[in-house]
């Protein structure tokens, strides 16, 4: 398909201008795609960072005869980002930016390219498959209202939730995450230093909505929650100790941290939770979450 002649594919050279349109359009990409954005301007100026990009290979942006960007694509370390604005889709951008990236990682030596399909956009999920991706991980964004109060929890012989309770309790649970090999979202294994400096730093640390559960002396679940406006309160890792799995503490842990997120005042709790299934994970669901966005990560074998 021929790009209309309004739209321009040029590459990136980094500027401030650029970088400011680049956010531009992702705001307005996520907001279709999931209802919400938080995307700033740290994170674009972080992804065009990373040691070893070389952005005027790596990067394009595509505009429309006004000026104003109507497509992004990123491509480094196996990893494509392609962006097309919602007026924009439709006609063969997506395509344009796709080989672009596919060229570019092909002329690296990437042999396998991962991209990220938000909100579950059938006609990016489609155009991925047609062109030999396949689905390898699925990520949801699940909420639960909080104007009805949850069931109470209800806690296996033996375990007793306790309250967070001074710096020795963030190594124990840093510890926790280690033992249950916490994965991100995305499915990539937890980085427990950056997890530590976002969520467990003295000064990032909302103590009063995070729920620990204990056999004896030993922490062995965690339900690390926080809120940044006052709406909603989100719970940014549930982990349960290996050996005591299966017994209902992962249960108890979301129900307790519902009940602290409602006394708090907040609308809804939410948390993202990934698979490699298709289905999004039922411990949630039977809590009461739903989903509310899905995204999928799709891999392909470039050569
Ligand atoms: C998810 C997790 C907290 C569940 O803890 P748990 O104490 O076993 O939970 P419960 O006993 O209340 O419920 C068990 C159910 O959780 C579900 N479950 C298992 N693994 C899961 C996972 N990775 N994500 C979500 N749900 C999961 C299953 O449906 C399971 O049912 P089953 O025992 O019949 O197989 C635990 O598996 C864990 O710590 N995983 C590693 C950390 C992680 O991936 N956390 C999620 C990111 S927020």
């Amino acid at each position: 398909m021929e790009l209309p002649a309004s739209i321009h594919v040029e590459r990136l050279h980094g500027t401030d201008a650029e970088a400011v349109l680049v956010l531009v359009l992702l705001t307005a990409c996520e907001t279709a795609d999931t209802g919400r954005s938080d995307c700033e301007l740290a994170d674009v100026l972080e992804q065009w960072h990373q040691d070893g990009v070389e952005l005027e290979r790596d990067a394009w942006i595509a505009r429309d005869a006004g000026g104003d960007a109507v497509g992004y694509a990123f491509v480094h370390g196996g990893r494509a980002d392609v962006q097309v604005h919602p007026r924009a889709r439709g006609v063969g951008l997506g395509t344009r930016l796709r080989k672009l990236v596919e060229e570019r990682a092909a002329e690296r030596g990437v042999r396998e390219l991962v991209q990220v399909v938000r909100g579950g956009s059938r006609p990016a999920d489609r155009q991925l498959e047609r062109t030999g991706y396949v689905p390898i991980h699925h990520a949801w964004r699940m909420e639960r209202p909080l104007d009805v109060a949850p069931a109470s929890p209800h806690w296996p012989r033996g375990i007793t939730e306790r309250a967070f309770d001074g710096d020795g309790d963030g190594a124990a649970v840093l510890a926790l995450l280690e033992r249950s090999a916490a994965r991100g979202p995305d499915g990539r294994p937890l980085a427990l230093d950056r997890f530590h400096d976002e969520h467990l730093a003295v000064d990032r640390l909302d103590p009063e909505l995070c729920v620990l559960a204990y056999r004896r002396d030993l922490l062995v679940g965690a339900a690390i929650c926080e809120t940044w406006d006052e709406v909603d309160g989100t719970i940014e890792q549930l982990a349960v100790d290996p050996r005591e799995r299966s017994r209902g503490i992962g249960r108890a842990l979301l129900l307790a941290a519902f009940e602290r997120l409602r006394e708090r005042g907040l609308n809804a709790a939410v948390l993202h939770a990934g698979a490699d299934e298709a289905r999004e994970p039922p411990l949630y669901a039977a809590a009461g979450m739903r989903p509310v966005w899905r995204q999928t990560s799709w891999r392909k074998h470039l050569f």
